[in-house]
């Protein structure tokens, strides 16, 4: 079963260390069926997958060209490679045949594509890629030989910086770490933030952290610590102090991606934040307006659980990771969610999120039922969101946009790293200066 592309000749070798010519074994070819499985050739990563049972064996670079995601986590689907994210579909030859968020119309840009190795054949009982033009025509006979297989390097970094949980900028910007009822008075609770942990207690009814903060506060049911001056402000949240609304936390999740592609799942509702399973759809048009410390975006968008409601979704975010997001159906009911991040460790970011309804099930009061069912789809769609973005093994959210593709959906996504990456320009600027003030003091 040969894939070899055209313009082989006729020798035959295995390619040098380190050279990315000749040919390298890279798994077993029963292994490889409609799943894809990582592999290496010449240290560059790829998957090897068949696009339909029983066909001939696609070679495609590791990672999604839209944000990164590695795409051993890819399914196949009608004889494409899809991505579990927002479902771009690559053919054999790694062209991108598909991106719903721009409709079925939409034509995908050519940087949609995935790169190929030059060829990849099977011989033998194995799958040999040639990562580049070889002059060797096939791979060499095994004669019973057990190759040995290269190690399956990560997928390609980007490279720009990334904003981690442990970004210096970080000190400098407010971050919820506890429910404001786990801390009673004369009692103490200890946190993680920003690789250190801290002791929260309450004394007099006010609470303070040890190690001394810049800050401590409490607001929208949590307590809030700014380890230095923050160059952040806080989201204002009117349905935190509005008796109409009724509040439903759900338990902290924590997640081992960092904070800013949390941040960036969320956003991703402006395709349509879907259901576990639900397929991704076309991005409604809309504009996003810079505010104080953040920006927000309102958009029409279709509801996902049904074919023809329609409401307004506005999401607003402060850096560096509060965000909200308000729908507001025809019917004048209201649901909000809050979506507070808490920047632990580098692989530890703990996720408050808060529900606020109005309006819903038609009733002044939202009736029990009604709040069960919404804290389940919530707890849902976040579970999903957490174990995707934990799959795509990033230090950070990348702050070069180059580093991504970035289509008319990812507005908000875009403004996210533009506000990180103020954040931390301007967090550099600030701690140059107070230590220069510091060296002409001393
Ligand atoms: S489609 Fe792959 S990350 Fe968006």
């Amino acid at each position: 079963m040969a894939i070899s592309r055209p313009g082989t000749t006729a020798s035959r070798s295995l390619g040098g260390a380190g050279s990315p010519t000749g040919w390298f074994p890279v798994a077993r070819s029963a292994e490889v069926q409609t799943t894809p499985v990582p592999v290496g050739a010449a240290g560059r990563a790829y998957v090897v997958v068949r696009l339909r049972p029983g066909a001939e064996v696609t070679a495609l670079s590791a990672r999604c060209p839209h944000r990164l995601v590695p795409l051993a986590t890819a399914t196949v689907v009608d004889g494409r490679l899809q991505c579990p994210s927002h479902g771009w579909q690559f053919d054999a030859e790694g062209r991108c045949v598909a991106i719903p968020s721009l409709g079925v119309d939409g034509t995908p840009p050519p940087r949609a594509d995935l790169s190929a190795p030059w060829a990849v054949e099977e011989r033998d009982g194995w799958v040999w890629l040639a990562p580049e033009r070889t002059p060797l025509a096939r791979p060499p006979r095994l004669a019973g030989r057990t190759p040995t297989l290269e190690p399956v390097p990560a997928p390609p970094a980007p490279d720009g910086p990334v904003f981690g949980n442990l970004d210096p900028a970080l000190e400098h910007a407010w971050h919820p770490v506890a429910r404001a009822g786990e801390l009673v008075e004369g009692g103490w609770v200890q946190v993680r933030l920003l690789g250190r942990t801290w002791t929260l207690h309450r004394r007099d009814g006010v609470p303070d952290a040890d190690p001394p903060a810049w800050g401590v506060l409490e607001r929208h049911g949590l307590v809030w610590i700014a380890p230095a001056e923050p160059r952040d402000e806080l989201l204002d949240v009117p349905e935190t102090t509005d008796a109409r609304f009724t509040a439903v936390w759900l338990t902290p999740a924590r997640s081992t991606a960092p904070a800013g592609l949390l941040a960036d799942a969320f956003l991703d509702g402006a395709r349509g934040r879907r259901p576990p399973g639900a397929e991704p759809q076309e991005s409604p048009e809309y504009a996003v307006s810079p505010e104080p410390g953040g920006f927000s975006g309102a958009l029409e968008q279709r509801a996902v659980d049904s074919a023809v409601a329609r409401r307004r979704v506005t999401y607003r975010y402060r850096a560096p990771f509060q965000l909200l997001r308000r729908e507001e159906p025809d019917s004048g009911a209201v649901r909000t969610t809050l979506f507070l991040l808490q920047p632990e460790d580098a692989d530890s970011t703990r996720v408050h999120t808060c529900l606020l309804l109005h309006g819903l099930g038609g009733a002044a009061v939202v009736p029990a039922d009604v709040v069960a069912a919404e804290r389940a789809a919530e707890e849902a769609v976040l579970a999903e969101d957490l174990a995707r973005q934990a799959r795509t093994e990033s230090a950070g959210l990348p702050l070069q946009l180059r580093d991504e593709l970035h289509l008319r959906a990812d507005r908000l996504g875009v403004a996210l790293r533009r506000a990180l990456a103020d954040l931390a320009a301007n967090a550099a600027v600030a701690d140059r200066a107070a230590g220069l003030q510091r060296r002409a003091s001393a």
